[in-house]
């Protein structure tokens, strides 16, 4: 722990304040970290990033998931490396782009052809879009909680202060037109009841129901997407899953084929750029049809194109990452290191005192700081985010780098940085005011 010792240097306050002068909030629209503990980041290599001022972080944010292998891992700076030499983007059917679609059919169950994206946003409206011209309606039903984006129809009930009555939703942005409140729907997530009673109403004018498989850290009821999957099916409704998180990770199949349960079409990303802008909608071919161009004057062709889409250097990275994964004992490593560090927090945690759990699967999951049981959205509103804030802040001060509300794991952790990750999670735990010292200051 010889990070706390070193102060900012001048140089890093510099950029902080240029930061802070041209960049609204000085942040990339990410989470904003108090100004005392924020950093401007010089590099990454493996399970690490230092920055500026030379300080090391064991880093569990990875980039916000892709960083599956860790920073500059070898065999994906030598892929990007040789395709640098031959062209950067094209706006054209590539090499490294087909070979990138072919295996993602080959690995995601419900895959049978795959439409190339720039970001997971673009992913999850074209994922929708599509689903709309199949199945000729415009209303789409999404789940309380969940995260898809930062587009319209998804910046929905994601994170609502005050949740209203089902299904109606909150816009979490302002600046949505309020008519796009009325073309989605809000459900309980782990609710398969109230699900199946909002689908016997409004199946008719739904176009598609999407959902994260995995809630951001709240794992599906036993039952719950299989529930889902007979109930869209019955409807003739398209479900998709949003698996921009867990694609590549829960397994090489992704939710998928941990959980066992196919959807009609499928959002990717994150780790299939490999640390490059990728991200894919993918499924079944009589629904991704509509997005090909000679149907273009047909009622039912899909628009969708972008400039950087099926970038080669993205999809050679992606190549790379996937190639890695695909290497005997990869995922057995990634879940048993993964379990030792989420284990070993929730020990720490039952013993800290505080009114706190953790929760997730193993390659994702995060402390709550809430005793009442989490199998949804309001749930986590009982958590006390101010204890959260203060111990991501506890972490970073210490040299360990997590998301506002979730850690990844990447391949590049090593069973010492997981002992050594422990040590600062119990120091950070032992910080944190007890209920008395909370209610008192
Ligand atoms: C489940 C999920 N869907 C979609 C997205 C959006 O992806 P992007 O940030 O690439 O637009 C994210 C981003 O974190 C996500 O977690």
């Amino acid at each position: 722990m010889t990070h706390a010792s070193r102060a900012r240097s001048a140089e890093e306050s510099r950029l902080l304040e240029t930061a802070a002068r041209r960049l609204p909030g000085g942040v990339l629209g990410s989470a904003r970290f108090a100004d005392d503990v924020a950093f401007v980041v010089k590099r990454g290599r493996g399970s690490r990033v230092w920055d500026v001022s030379g300080r090391e972080y064991i880093d569990y944010l990875l980039g916000s998931g892709p960083m599956i292998l860790g920073h500059a891992h070898p065999a994906v700076v030598a892929a990007v490396r040789e395709q640098l030499e031959h062209g950067t983007t094209f706006f054209l059917v590539n090499e490294p782009i087909i070979a990138l679609a072919d295996e993602l059919c080959r690995a995601v169950r419900c895959a049978e052809q795959v439409r190339f994206t720039s970001t997971g946003t673009e992913a999850t409206f074209f994922a929708l879009r599509a689903a709309r011209a199949f199945r000729g309606r415009d209303r789409i039903m999404k789940f309380e909680g969940g995260y898809h984006g930062s587009h319209d129809y998804a910046l929905m009930s994601s994170s609502p202060r005050s949740p209203k009555a089902f299904p109606a939703a909150t816009p979490d942005s302002a600046g949505i037109p309020h008519v796009i409140e009325g073309e989605v729907l809000i459900a309980p997530y782990n609710d398969l009841a109230t699900v199946e009673a909002l689908l016997a109403v409004h199946a008719d004018t739904l176009a598609a129901v999407i959902v994260e498989p995995f809630q951001r850290l709240i794992p599906p009821r036993p039952g719950f997407l299989a529930g889902l999957r007979a109930l869209t099916a019955r409807h003739g409704i398209p479900l998709v899953f949003d698996e921009v998180v867990t694609g590549f990770r829960f397994a090489y199949g992704g939710a998928q084929e941990h959980y066992g349960v196919v959807p009609d079409l499928a959002a990717l990303g994150k780790i299939i750029g490999g640390g490059f802008p990728l991200a894919a909608v993918c499924g079944r071919e009589d629904i991704m049809r509509a997005f090909d161009p000679r149907l273009d004057g047909a009622g039912d062709y899909v628009a969708q194109v972008g400039t950087l889409n099926g970038n080669p250097i993205a999809a050679a990275a992606g190549l790379a990452t996937l190639a890695e994964l695909r290497k005997p004992g990869a995922y057995a490593r990634l879940h048993g290191l993964g379990r030792a560090l989420r284990d070993g927090l929730a020990d720490l945690v039952g013993r800290s005192g505080l009114p706190a759990q953790v929760i997730g699967e193993t390659t994702v999951f995060d402390v709550v700081f809430t005793d009442q049981p989490v199998t949804d959205y309001r749930a986590l509103l009982t958590a006390d985010g101010a204890l959260l804030k203060a111990f991501n802040a506890a972490c970073v001060t210490h040299g360990v780098l997590k998301g506002q509300q979730k850690l990844y794991v990447s391949l590049a952790h090593t069973d010492e940085d997981v002992a050594q990750t422990l040590e600062v999670f119990e120091a950070a735990l032992a910080a944190l005011p007890r209920r008395r010292e909370r209610a008192s200051g």
